[in-house]
């Protein structure tokens, strides 16, 4: 999830708080109430699993998971229900976007848990009770907002949130983290700071081909995934680290113990059986195929790339907003070149005004640009495109309008000169 923000706030259309997420927002609803596009809420994969519900399904008997201890397995963590790092090693074979072979495989209660162990175990590597500085961390900005605010919650000893990494140039140990396929804007991207004493995160939560094209297995030290945008399991909170170093690996799970005693292990059967599942439509396809062939990813990239031509026509007609525009590539897994699809759409104002602004305007609540790490990003802004089918098309209606500020195309309204008084 993203961002504190009050869940319960009945007054925006979201798409995604009710169980039947397809009828959850009236297409024809007023327009005076807002429309949520802020949160990266992965709700667009319900119609997809609805149709396997039955061949994808979990039972979970009164008996079953009493213990903490669920691993016998000396080369397993305790607490990883038998089946789940095979399942992680085997999707990603299928996909063929990370490298896992002689690495570690760590799950958590999402890749949000992780990635604050992670900063731990990497810090108290070079830290080791031998230095009081606090290892600096840091992100190329656009970033995603989480990273700063929960590190700076943690209030940690060992590390402490820097911001902007293309503007930190301190000599000594840091920690940057590469976000790929960035969030907010999409981009791919590669570490910027480049200096001594590097240790990096790479948060690979986009990292799959409905998202952008995948080019090759990705094959760094401490690499992040999660269910949440994959699959769009959000709330089964199930991610995993792939590590390289075994102090490493060995310090994360020592936290995942102190502070949660292991993690969930009816979200990690749910997630072995949602990976094996997708694993086997693409390894063991039904003959004859069955009457639903689409398989996830041929489904996600298909609503992503139709949702990207909607939205990029409507953006291109509005003459409001820039969209930022991708380069194709190949990519293995589909075997086809295309743009990449990100999941979400980040949109410039072309007169440079504030475009969340501009967006409320139109009633649409989407993220301001400023809360990705530089007040520069304020002209821009971040709508999500994983949300329902529901809440797409409405986003699609309210687009279609114009800011009553900008007047007609080209003209600042009245209201807009007398408000700013020039
Ligand atoms: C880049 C990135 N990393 C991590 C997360 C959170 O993942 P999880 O749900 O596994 O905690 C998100 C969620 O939006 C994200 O955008």
């Amino acid at each position: 999830m993203e961002q504190s923000k009050d869940m319960s706030n009945s007054s925006h259309i979201n798409g995604s708080q009710a169980n039947n997420i397809e009828e959850n927002i009236d297409p024809n609803s007023s327009d005076d109430v807002p429309l949520d596009v802020d949160l990266g809420d992965p709700v667009m994969y319900y119609p997809y699993w609805k149709t396997v519900d039955e061949e994808c399904s979990v039972t979970i008997k009164a008996s079953d998971f009493l213990s903490y201890f669920v691993n016998p397995n000396k080369d397993e963590f305790i607490y990883h229900v038998p089946g789940f790092t095979d399942a992680v090693r085997r999707i990603h074979r299928v996909v063929g976007n990370a490298v896992t072979e002689g690495r570690y495989i760590i799950g958590g209660t999402g890749s949000s848990q992780l990635f604050n162990y992670l900063l731990r175990a990497l810090s108290s590597k070079v830290n080791s009770g031998t230095t009081n500085k606090r290892i600096p961390v840091v992100c190329a900005a656009p970033f995603y907002g989480l990273f700063g605010a929960s590190v700076d919650s943690e209030k940690s000893a060992m590390y402490e949130w820097r911001g902007d990494a293309l503007t930190f140039d301190e000599e000594g140990p840091y920690i940057e983290v590469v976000t790929s396929p960035n969030n907010p804007d999409g981009l791919i991207r590669k570490p910027v700071v480049n200096r001594p004493g590097e240790m990096l995160i790479h948060d690979l939560a986009y990292y799959w081909p409905q998202y952008t094209p995948t080019t090759a297995p990705a094959d760094y030290d401490n690499m992040l995934f999660t269910m949440s945008k994959f699959t769009g399991h959000a709330g089964s909170r199930v991610g995993w680290a792939i590590v390289k170093d075994p102090e490493i690996a060995s310090m994360m799970t020592t936290q995942v113990f102190l502070r949660t005693i292991g993690c969930c292990q009816e979200g990690q059967l749910r997630a072995i059986k949602i990976l094996e599942f997708i694993a086997d439509s693409y390894e063991k396809p039904p003959i004859p195929p069955a009457p639903t062939t689409e398989r996830l990813f041929e489904f996600g990239y298909r609503v992503m790339n139709e949702r990207w031509n909607k939205i990029k026509a409507v953006i291109k007609s509005g003459n409001v907003f820039n969209l930022l525009e991708y380069r194709p590539q190949h990519c293995n897994f589909l075997g086809t070149v295309h743009n990449p699809t990100p999941a979400f759409a980040w949109l410039e104002s072309k007169n440079g005004d504030d475009a969340s602004q501009l967006m409320s305007e139109l009633k649409i609540q989407a993220r301001n640009g400023a809360m990705f790490g530089s007040s520069e990003h304020k002209k821009c802004v971040r709508i999500t495109l994983v949300g329902s089918e529901d809440q797409f098309n409405l986003l699609l209606r309210r687009l279609s309008s114009r800011p009553a500020s900008l007047g007609i195309d080209g003209v600042t309204s009245f209201s807009k000169l007398d408000v700013n008084g020039s």
